[in-house]
């Protein structure tokens, strides 16, 4: 059974000028309740009151380092989404994505799915040194992330919800597993698998994708879709014609368009909201796996359902999160608390 909590949520506004369009849809948006899970959120290890004595004002310190950057960069709330993922699905929520190479390891930040594309490290870092100032080698860059996620997500308009905390950081990174996180060119059924094999089923798959509902995507991402789609010389047949239309104006069949940018969700590119569900139903979800998921009945099913029910979504994003969040955590005395997020201490 889920309830919701009324929460109050008092914050300064800042005086932003700043892709005005966005940081005001965000405040009108903010989210006045917290979900809670239906099922234990912790994993046994990890506690709501992990920091209480220790570290009282980290979630202050995490919320205003990441207004801060929001405030000059309102894209950042899904770039730092997506960092939070792109960690936790490779060896777990350790805060490996952080580090740079060492001799002793390739890391994770110029893997193919990474380099060029992943962003935030610097805001992360910055919010460790605070927290650093405040409580000294107590608060993992991990737990650091996590809370960071989810402030990018109730920034946008999106859900709150109770994060456990406790996670320890990882001391090595491994490039190769990063380069297995899920392409946008790859099979629905190997993405699916991808996710279960980290112990999330089909239903976090289809609510966490959910999450492009916020920020950008290079042409290099999607642009096979529009002029030679598996090597058949035409476009997707899926897309809708303006849509495809749009996108092959924007990004021209020549190398040099590959890092230009545009909206994953163009009709509310900076509102987390579920705009991005009625894009693939309208046949203009922007990647080839966000549009796949209405091609298989179940998936298309649940992409159905968060298009009509926004609530549902929300709740069940919040859900899936906390799974996420608990991939392959370190707690005890595994791993360390470093005292930078990019190297070991
Ligand atoms: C299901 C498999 C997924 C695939 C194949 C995928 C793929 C991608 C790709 C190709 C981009 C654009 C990167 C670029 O152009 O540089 C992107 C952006 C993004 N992804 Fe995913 N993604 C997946 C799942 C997720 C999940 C689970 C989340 C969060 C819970 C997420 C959050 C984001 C966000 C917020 C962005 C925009 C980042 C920004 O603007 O900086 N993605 N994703």
């Amino acid at each position: 059974m889920h309830f919701f909590l009324k929460m109050d949520y008092k914050f300064l506004c800042p005086s932003a000028f700043f892709c005005i369009i966005c940081f005001f849809s965000a405040i009108n948006g903010r989210p006045d309740y917290i979900y809670y899970p239906s099922r234990p959120a912790d994993n046994g290890m990890l506690s709501y009151s992990f920091y209480d004595n220790s570290c009282p004002n980290l979630n202050m310190i995490v919320r205003w380092g990441f207004w801060a950057a929001y405030i000059n960069d309102t894209r950042i709330a899904a770039s730092l989404l997506r960092l939070h993922f792109h960690d936790c699905f490779v060896n777990g929520c350790d805060a490996s994505i952080l580090l740079d190479d060492t001799k002793d390891f390739k890391g994770e930040k110029n893997a193919l799915p990474n380099r060029n594309s992943v962003r935030g490290f610097e805001v992360i870092e910055s919010i460790k040194a605070n927290v650093e100032k405040a409580c000294p080698s107590i608060v993992s860059c991990a737990d650091i992330l996590v809370l960071v996620a989810r402030e990018a997500v109730v920034t946008s308009g999106g859900p709150n919800w109770p994060i456990p905390l406790g996670r320890r950081d990882g001391i090595t990174a491994s490039e190769a597993a990063a380069n297995q996180l899920p392409s946008p060119f790859e099979p629905l059924e190997n993405i699916t698998a991808k996710f279960v094999s980290k112990g999330l089923d089909i239903n976090d798959m289809v609510v966490l994708s959910g999450g492009h509902t916020i920020g950008f995507a290079q042409c290099s991402t999607f642009k096979r879709r529009l002029f030679d789609y598996k090597g058949t010389g035409k476009p997707d047949p899926t897309l809708d014609a303006s849509f495809l239309s749009n996108l092959q104006n924007f990004c021209p069949n020549i190398d040099g368009s590959n890092s230009k940018t545009t909206p994953l969700d163009s009709q509310s590119v900076c509102r987390f909201d579920n705009m991005y569900y009625k894009s693939l139903i309208n046949n203009t979800g922007l990647l080839e796996s966000d549009q796949a998921l209405m091609r298989d009945s179940k998936t298309a099913a649940l992409v159905k359902d968060y298009s009509e029910d926004p609530f549902l979504f929300s709740r069940d994003f919040a859900e899936s999160m906390v799974k996420l969040a608990n991939i392959g955590v370190l707690t005890g005395q595994t791993g360390q608390i470093r005292k930078k997020c990019a190297s070991i201490n």
